[in-house]
């Protein structure tokens, strides 16, 4: 049967109980994200793609409109179909991602106000979308080791949420796998140099990449503060986008 003119690129899904048509091609959560529905992510990227490791994305997907228990799936790992029924709002998936910022948040220092990122973190927004308030565990923090990464990063290893975001770019942009993981189990070290010198020339984007301040861009935060009070300006600097002061 032939498509209404127009709708053949388009995929039509409900989200809690509200109807919506999406374009093909994109995973469930880019399709919350382009409705401009709240959902937070971390290990997603729209450079990299998906691996599912945050586990921040999850929504309830339902078999059919009787289906009233549903079954959470990582929307970042999840294709379009058609005619799928999600909630975002159910009290099991908002239950699972509020559980899980909380685990998240329970070793990330609260350095905000010191932090490089603060105030234009993806850690930070994220956090407030899941209306994360809870630390029910009492213990320390688990602390790691810092690196000395060259004059451009800073490298602040306590802020890491192992979001392998780090790791993958390294990987797939820089063509290195100098960056790495290493541990195991709760003293996983996330984004440390093996070699402990960053080699590839686009590292300064590691500032970018990072949904935290694990990586963060030493010259500016040597001159300035508050990322949000900067503006857009015409430019003709061909190089990355860390600010050489030349
Ligand atoms: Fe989906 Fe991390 S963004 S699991």
């Amino acid at each position: 049967p032939q498509s209404p003119e127009g709708t053949e690129n388009l995929i039509s899904l409900t989200i809690d109980n509200q109807s919506y048509s999406v374009e093909k091609g994109q995973n469930l959560l880019q399709a919350c994200l382009s409705l401009g529905l709240d959902l937070p992510y971390f290990c997603w990227h729209p450079a990299m793609g998906s691996v599912g490791s945050c586990r921040q994305c999850a929504v309830t997907q339902y078999q059919n409109s009787e289906d009233t228990r549903g079954r959470l799936v990582m929307s970042c790992m999840t294709p379009l179909t058609e005619g799928m029924i999600i909630s975002l709002k159910d009290d099991k998936s908002q239950q699972f991602r509020e559980t899980n910022i909380e685990a998240i948040m329970t070793n990330h220092p609260h350095d905000c106000p010191v932090c490089e990122e603060g105030g234009n973190c993806h850690l930070q927004d994220m956090t407030l979308m899941s209306k994360h308030i809870n630390r029910r565990y009492s213990g320390k923090k688990r602390t790691h080791l810092n690196q000395f990464l060259g004059p451009l990063l800073n490298h602040e290893m306590n802020r890491c949420i192992g979001c392998y975001r780090c790791v993958r770019f390294y990987r797939d942009y820089c063509g290195d796998k100098d960056l790495n993981v290493f541990g195991s189990k709760s003293h996983l070290y996330f984004g440390r140099a093996e070699s402990g010198v960053l080699q590839s020339h686009f590292s300064g984007n590691l500032a970018q990449v990072c949904p935290t301040g694990v990586f963060t861009d030493k010259p500016f935060s040597h001159h300035y503060s508050r990322k949000w009070d900067l503006q857009t300006a015409p430019a003709i600097c061909p190089h990355c986008s860390l600010g050489c002061n030349i």
